[in-house]
């Protein structure tokens, strides 16, 4: 039982409702409001979740205001510059960084969990040449779950825990056999004695007619973006995944949900929506013209890649992002970029511009990131399939986090009903 308590005074039930105040490690308390229907017969009101914590969590901590993102405690700048992906992805699973051996052993788990069933690749022959990856993702992804179903006990830990390896082990082979049939040219299988990104690489880049030498400068900047991209708490896509687990679902359809939330443009659809914005505005004589569109509620035009439900701040991990944006350009001589050039100059229009800083709107995550991976030479439909890879490692944290809480149930939000009230069945003939 908390000692702090909030009161509500309340005039439909005409009494003063007192409430448990919960604390967390760190960050605002909250209200418990539990039992507020079951005492005074309310439910509170929130769309969009702004003022709503979902659960309690202890993989991810984030303040918005003063710029602040860390995985189990630790700061992203810190495991940005010495941490790798797969450490990253143990770390958010089991709480802790992992000794030698222990991230020897899960290394070596994920990697022997690469392949995926040959009719699964067959899937692919069903969709178009010109299939978004997305899409092919949200239904490969899901179709998992028609492999494995009956080996999974949602109530054992050791089957939660195969799940989670599968799936992180398989998104890179499913997206690069995705990026293959759109691109015509076969799939390569995966290569174990290769790093994680390295033998993604290898499955995006490589042919069946010539060996493959991974770049490690483009194997480092890609294994950086995973790690910055691999959690954000209760995002709208780890939100889903969470509700849709919540059932007791099948954990591949609740991470194909999660990818199908990642699609939007509001949300990991984002760093392709930048390109195209940028490539729209053209050069930097159109800056102001664009920057007023965005700032015209008439007008659906927004900056892409700007503004966070929850960073009213610069986005911690734009910053890195940006740094490894120009060493990734620098090393392939191409720092005069000028996309990054275009990018960089609107940044800087915008941050003096009143109505962003009155909103606290800054370059988020994505502002950079599609400018690295074009760089790389990873397509545009592409981008957000990088982020799902990456986010799977998170997604598969909350859903088994979620699935050892004794506190979690069914997700299942109330409404206020803003519809008709009761009314009589009018016959056809009386209707006008
Ligand atoms: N360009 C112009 N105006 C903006 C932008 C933008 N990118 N983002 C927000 N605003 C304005 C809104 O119009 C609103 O103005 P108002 O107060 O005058 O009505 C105000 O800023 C607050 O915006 P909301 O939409 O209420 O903020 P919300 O938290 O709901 O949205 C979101 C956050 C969806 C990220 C939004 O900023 C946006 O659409 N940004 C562009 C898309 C994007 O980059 N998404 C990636 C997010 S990062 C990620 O998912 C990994």
């Amino acid at each position: 039982m908390s000692d702090k308590k909030a009161y509500l005074d309340c005039d439909s039930c005409e009494e003063r409702i007192e409430l448990d105040v919960l604390s967390g490690t760190v960050g605002p308390d909250a209200v418990d409001i539990t039992q507020l229907y079951g005492g005074a017969g309310l439910f509170t009101y929130d769309p969009g979740f702004l003022s709503t914590a979902s659960c309690g969590s202890a993989i991810t901590y984030i303040d918005g205001d003063e710029g602040i993102l860390r995985y189990r405690g630790y700061p992203i700048e810190q495991l940005a510059a010495k941490s790798s992906f797969l450490e990253v992805s143990y770390l958010l699973m089991y709480g802790e960084l992992p000794n030698e051996d222990q991230l020897s052993t899960f290394t070596n788990k994920i990697m022997h969990h690469t392949m995926i069933n040959e009719a699964l690749l067959r899937f692919f022959e069903g969709f178009h040449c010109d299939a978004h990856p997305m899409a092919m993702m949200v239904g490969v992804v899901g179709s998992l779950s028609a492999f494995y179903h009956d080996s999974i006990d949602m109530q054992d830990e050791a089957h939660r825990e195969l799940a989670a390896y599968r799936l992180l082990a398989k998104m890179p082979t499913i997206a690069a056999a995705a990026y293959k049939h759109n691109v015509g040219e076969r799939v390569m299988y995966p290569r174990n004695n290769l790093s994680y990104v390295g033998n993604f690489l290898q499955m995006m880049f490589g042919l069946p007619c010539e060996d493959y030498a991974v770049d490690p400068l483009a194997e480092r900047a890609v294994d950086l973006l995973f790690i910055l991209h691999a959690d954000h708490e209760q995002n709208a896509s780890t939100s889903s995944v969470r509700l849709v687990g919540s059932s007791g679902a099948n954990p591949f359809a609740c991470i194909a949900a999660g990818v199908a939330s990642l699609w939007g443009p509001a949300h990991g659809g984002a760093n392709e929506a930048v390109l195209k914005m940028l490539e729209e505005i053209g050069d930097a004589s159109q800056i102001d013209k664009y920057i007023d569109k965005a700032k015209d509620k008439d007008d659906p035009f927004r900056l892409m890649g700007f503004g966070h439900r929850v960073y009213k701040n610069y986005d911690p991990r734009a910053k890195i992002i940006r740094e490894v944006c120009l060493q990734v350009l620098e090393k392939l001589a191409d720092s005069n970029n000028p996309l990054f050039e275009l990018a960089h100059r609107l940044e800087e229009r915008a941050l003096h511009d009143e109505y962003f800083l009155e909103r606290g709107l800054y370059p988020n995550v994505d502002y950079y990131s599609g400018i690295i991976y074009r760089a790389l030479g990873i397509p545009e439909s592409m981008f957000t399939v990088m982020f799902a890879i990456a986010r799977t490692a998170g997604w598969v944290s909350h859903w088994m986090e979620m699935l050892k809480d004794p506190k979690h149930r069914i997700g299942r939000p109330r409404q206020l009903y803003v519809g008709a009230d009761q009314r009589d069945y009018v016959p056809m003939e009386e209707r006008t």
